[in-house]
């Protein structure tokens, strides 16, 4: 077995998936920077072992193994996005956010929603000195040469009709004309090449192409409609911005209009999603941008887009089709997913094979059967999903379909945890979740096995050394000095490390089993509550729910769990392995505060609340915030309010903060509650 084969197919694989989510379901799972970094690896390791590369390698596609080439710029202003108002409604609710501070009708320019890529253009004294994607909006690559070959983007500006900035940049949308993408396809396919998804991707493809010759081959054109950084020029309006744009030779899309009333600006989303089909570009919205510039600069940006901006998107775009089969998916948390197989059909210009179905709770509401015909809907990034079924079209052959009772993956029973629409694969040794599982499992905070880092675990888990948290402790120094890469004395150090973790705690040990909703406040939970493993096994659901703290949704989650025979064979192959859980020292604590529940009320003088929480934690007891039958002490300070009454009511002790005080202070006070 060879890990670096290994390692370089699990390369193909992710690199093959993110181009597939990306180009074809035009859903981004991953960032361009993680591409980039697989793309890299993936690279350096062909070099390296050149008997293991094939002409199907995602290295070998024209352009893309050329991406890692262009450098990075760092932008002088961010590039923000625009939040979404997804209908009319989310418009006016925008509108009237926006007119709430200045308190008068304001004016907007109202502008399509190119879709294409965004770029950032870059002047000096009127020269175009550097051209840039858009990236992160922080830091984008390098395109200046690509950019160039874009016509419509000037490399000098014109300076006859207007006084030139000695820094101007320019922001726009590049985008490939519709007509002018079939024809790529075409040609594309002539070549035996592959086909482009749609007009975005193939503007994206031709504007990544490190030879610029490719570029200038492809129609690209661009529509201006963002200033970025400016030197010695201002404007007072958004719109005069755009006017004085032509001046100097940029592009501006000709159906910008600047709206003074709200409904002029409503008609303008109508009319353009209207005309939407007949344009000759792809569109998918609208944006409406307050006009005024020192508005703009009074409403400010949120994060990472600005306040003054929306985007009016438009109606997602739906189609018909068949559902061959429902399948079903485990994620890495072991959430299990029915998935549609659909007849393939083309929305959006994208062809879509499936679509997610959510859960049981969603098939039952939607009634999705096998063999239905369905509307599918696209929305922008989104997983394609299913609309609604066209039960007149139904002939008696549809089956019903119901999520079955064995993962797909490990073939362990599958549950539905309380309070969850998803069910969920409860094996922590699920190969679907096995990584993900060892990665929590040796965490800081679980059972801290340092050394045992992300491409260690893969290493392990993927050659087939460890299959279950447990065969962590059962680990042998030569079979994991054996693994590529791995030296004698690193063995040695990770054998060492895992030595160390085996004296833990019953807190730490129940944390490191990833029990869903069981994080590590809960375990300390448990740990006071049980003080030791069997014990906590043992506890039936009713027994758990009585807790303090813990509710329903947790105590079915640790049944759920200790249910599962995956589960407790693990746990006892741990215990096998040598993990040792001290005895909880909650014997020795003050029996006045372990257990015990307070509540503070009022303002404290003596202590802030973060504090006197803190005391009473680690005397072993719990501070909440709400009093009910399970409170042991109300602490009123100065002006204390309704939860002293209510501590009257149900019976509780109350004492004030002075008393407190004392108990913390002198073991002797207030002893026998
Ligand atoms: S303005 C501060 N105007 O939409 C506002 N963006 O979702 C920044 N886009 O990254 C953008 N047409 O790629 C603006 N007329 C238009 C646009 C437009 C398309 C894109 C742009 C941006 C994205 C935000």
């Amino acid at each position: 077995m060879d890990l670096f084969k290994q390692k370089i197919e699990e390369l193909r694989r992710k690199i093959n998936e993110a181009n597939y989510n990306y180009y074809i379901l035009d859903n981004p799972t991953i960032s361009d920077a993680e591409y980039d970094r697989l793309m890299r690896e993936l690279q350096q390791l062909e070099e390296s072992y050149p008997q293991y590369k094939t002409a199907d390698s995602p290295t070998q596609r024209v352009g893309a193994s050329q991406l890692t080439k262009f450098s990075t710029v760092t932008h002088r202003i961010p590039l923000l996005s625009l939040d979404n108002a997804m209908d009319e409604a989310e418009v006016l609710e925008f509108v009237s956010r926006v007119q709430k501070a200045p308190g008068k009708q304001l004016e907007f320019v109202a502008e399509p929603k190119i879709d294409g890529l965004a770029v950032e253009l870059v002047y000096e004294n009127g020269i175009f000195v550097s051209g840039s994607t858009r990236g992160d909006g922080i830091t984008g690559e390098d395109i200046t040469q690509n950019l160039k070959t874009i016509r419509s983007i000037p490399l000098q500006l014109r300076s006859n009709q207007h006084p030139i900035p000695s820094l101007l940049e320019v922001r726009g949308e590049v985008y490939m004309d519709r007509n002018d993408f079939e024809r790529l396809n075409e040609q594309q396919l002539a070549e035996g090449k592959p086909a482009f998804a749609n007009p975005r991707n193939s503007a994206a493809g031709s504007l990544r192409q490190l030879d610029s010759r490719i570029t200038a081959n492809r129609s690209l054109s661009i529509f201006c409609y963002a200033p970025g950084s400016c030197e010695g020029f201002s404007f007072k309006t958004h719109i005069e911005f755009l006017q004085t744009l032509p001046l100097w030779g940029f592009r501006i899309n000709p159906l910008i209009k600047l709206c003074k009333t709200t409904d002029e600006l409503i008609d303008y989303y109508r009319s353009i999603e209207t005309k939407r089909d007949t344009i000759s570009y792809d569109i998918d919205g609208v944006v409406f941008k307050v006009n005024s510039i020192t508005q703009q600069e009074e409403l400010g940006i949120k994060s990472r887009s600005p306040r003054w901006a929306i985007a009016g998107k438009f109606k997602a775009k739906q189609e018909i089709t068949r559902i061959l089969d429902i399948e079903t998916s485990v994620g890495r948390t072991g959430a299990i997913t029915p998935v549609a197989h659909l007849q393939p059909v083309r929305i959006g210009g994208v062809t879509v094979s499936n679509a997610t179905l959510h859960n049981q709770d969603e098939i039952d509401r939607k009634d999705i059967r096998v063999g239905d015909w369905v509307v599918i809907q696209r929305a922008g990034d989104v997983i394609p999903q299913v609309v609604k079924v066209m039960t007149e079209r139904r002939n008696g052959a549809e089956k019903p379909y119901r999520i079955p009772a064995e993962c797909p993956v490990c073939r362990s029973h599958i549950t539905r945890p309380e309070g969850e629409a998803k069910h969920r694969c409860q094996n922590m040794n699920c190969p679907a979740q096995i990584k993900g599982r060892i990665q929590h499992f040796v965490s800081k905070r679980a059972l801290n096995i340092d050394g045992l880092g992300d491409r260690l675990i893969e290493q392990m888990v993927d050659s087939g050394l460890i299959n279950s948290v447990a065969d962590i402790y059962f680990l042998k120094k030569e079979s994991l000095a054996a693994l590529e890469r791995m030296a004698d004395k690193s063995a040695q150090n990770v054998i060492n490390a895992i030595d160390a973790s085996r004296e833990t705690t019953l807190a730490r040990f129940i944390y490191a089993l990833g029990i869903r909703n069981v994080g590590e406040h809960m375990g300390k939970v448990l740990e006071r509550e049980f003080k030791d493993l069997e014990t906590l096994i043992a506890a039936d659901y009713e027994r758990l729910e009585a807790i303090e703290g813990i509710g329903p949704i947790v105590a079915r989650a640790i049944r759920d769990f200790f249910d599962e025979e995956n589960n407790l064979q693990t746990v006892n192959r741990l215990l096998e392995g040598g993990v040792g859980i001290a005895k909880s020292k909650t014997g020795i604590q003050d029996e006045r505060f372990a257990r015990k529940t307070f509540i503070f009320t009022g303002t404290l003088t003596k202590f802030t609340r973060d504090e006197a929480k803190e005391i009473v934690e680690k005397k072993g007891g719990k501070a909440s915030s709400s009093v009910s039958n399970k409170t042991d002490y109300v602490v009123v300070g100065e002006n204390a309010g309704s939860k002293a009454g209510k501590a009257k009511e149900l019976g509780v002790k109350i004492i004030s903060e002075e008393e407190f005080f004392e108990m913390v202070n002198n073991p002797f006070f207030n002893k026998q509650p």
